[in-house]
């Protein structure tokens, strides 16, 4: 549990602790908590000895391994050594580059139905909108299911699962009570394990991640994955695969509202400028803002002793925002990420997809997604402000906009 104090300590107000840290620790460094100790690592150069070279020393950190258990399971977010090798190969090919092509298309379409409902002048909540919209898009490709109409319950289920986890994580030597986030994860479940009944009734290879799973075999036993497994792997991909790129896109969006001469730039240059603002925007508002690893045995960084059970953490919110490898850091400038001054950013100094052998699996498909909503939608709106106040941040497992963000649509080539 003392592992979990120190969480508490860094989860109550972690942006600003974060940040402090930063200030101390400029290459890496120690802060106790009373018997348990956190390493920053905030160094661009020391983050593959973490993530790649002595990957072997460290497990996922403890909120993944442990308060995010009961929803992912064993899935590809929290499994560990063996079982998670066999299981990113076996959920790679579904996400390989190769593969976008296809999805683009189902990107496209969605959001061209989206835009379609919408008229100038109404106003909504952008994270909440994007949150639907890229449900519904992971639905279709990865599961073969069209959910329109569950859409919203499981919007919300999704939400209050995750409250229980919010909750746990500010009382880590609590075990608090589940509530009404058990009744939320029981329908989750629920509507994951009808995806895997319809399918098997169904039969055949429908080419998706489903099928991918169910028809997979282990190497060694010849066995199937029992439905337990392809739960797990299902949940992650259904949650990992669409809260975080509605967060990049709706802070892409806050961030073209707040500058609104990059719209005409937008329709102008189409995908490629709506890459750059995806980029630029996951800099500023990195969706995964830390990377966390627990210690499992006693090793070094870059020189730096560690010790076992220690926490180690690379946040992407301290090297993202920092002037030695971003001048005018807090300026957004979508033009950092043209291709000839992309490359001159120092290696690992951006890495909102993380890296080494647990690098985001899903990171061709959100950058394809992310870019055609971009690209789709700014062709026929363009969006302002509803409120001028920033919005606060709510940094959970993303960093999501505390109450949303209000915009209020304008159609293209009309006043
Ligand atoms: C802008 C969108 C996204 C961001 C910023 C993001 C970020 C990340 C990061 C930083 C990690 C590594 C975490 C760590 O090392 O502890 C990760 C892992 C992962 N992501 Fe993403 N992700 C995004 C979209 C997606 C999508 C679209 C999918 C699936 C379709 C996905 C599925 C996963 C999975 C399964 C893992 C675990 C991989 C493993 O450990 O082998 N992500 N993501």
């Amino acid at each position: 549990m003392n592992i979990l104090r120190a969480l508490r300590a860094i989860f109550s107000d972690r942006l600003a602790m974060i940040e402090r840290l930063g200030r101390e620790i400029p290459r890496i460094g120690r802060v106790d908590y009373g018997r348990v100790s956190m390493v920053l690592v905030n160094s661009p150069e020391l983050i593959p000895e973490v993530l790649i070279e002595r990957a072997d020393d460290f497990v996922k950190g403890p909120v993944l391994r442990v308060i995010s258990r009961p929803v992912f399971g064993d899935g590809l977010l929290t499994s560990e050594g063996e079982l998670h090798r066999q299981r990113r190969r076996l959920v790679a090919p579904a996400l390989a580059h190769q593969r976008m092509a296809r999805y683009a298309d189902v990107m496209r379409e969605h959001t061209s139905a989206l835009a379609d409902s919408w008229r100038g002048g109404e106003t909504f909540d952008i994270v909440e909108t994007m949150m639907r919209l890229t449900l519904g898009i992971v639905c279709r490709t990865l599961f073969d299911v069209d959910i329109p109409n569950e859409a919203e319950a499981i919007g919300k289920d999704i939400t209050l699962a995750q409250t229980w986890a919010m909750r746990q994580i500010r009382v880590p030597f609590l075990r608090l009570p589940m509530g009404k986030s058990r009744a939320a994860l029981a329908r989750l479940n629920e509507t994951v394990y009808g995806f895997i009944r319809e399918r098997r009734s169904r039969g055949g290879d429908t080419g998706d991640l489903l099928s991918m799973l169910l028809l997979a075999r282990d190497e060694d036993t010849g066995q199937h994955l029992d439905d337990l497994a392809v739960r797990d792997e299902a949940m992650t991909l259904f949650l990992a695969g669409h809260e975080t790129t509605a967060v990049a896109t709706a802070w892409s969006w806050y961030l073209l509202a707040r500058h609104p001469w990059y719209f005409d730039r937008l329709r102008a240059e189409g995908l490629p400028f709506a890459l750059q603002i995806l980029k630029e925007s996951m800099r500023l508002f990195p969706p995964a803002y830390v990377i966390a690893r627990s210690v499992l045995r006693d090793t070094e960084i870059g020189g730096f002793p560690v010790r076992k059970d220690e926490l180690v953490i690379v946040a992407q919110w301290l090297l993202h925002r920092d002037a030695r490898f971003f001048p005018d850091p807090l300026r957004f400038d979508p033009d950092r990420f043209l291709p000839e001054r992309e490359a001159l950013i120092p290696r690992n100094a951006y890495i909102p997809f993380g890296g080494g052998r647990r690098i985001c699996i899903g990171n061709h498909f959100a950058l394809t997604e992310g870019q055609i909503i971009l690209n789709t939608i700014a062709r026929r709106f363009t969006m302002e402000l509803v409120s001028q106040r920033p919005p606060e941040f709510q940094p959970l497992i993303t960093l999501r906009p505390k109450d949303g963000i209000r915009v209020r649509l304008q159609a293209v080539g009309q006043p």
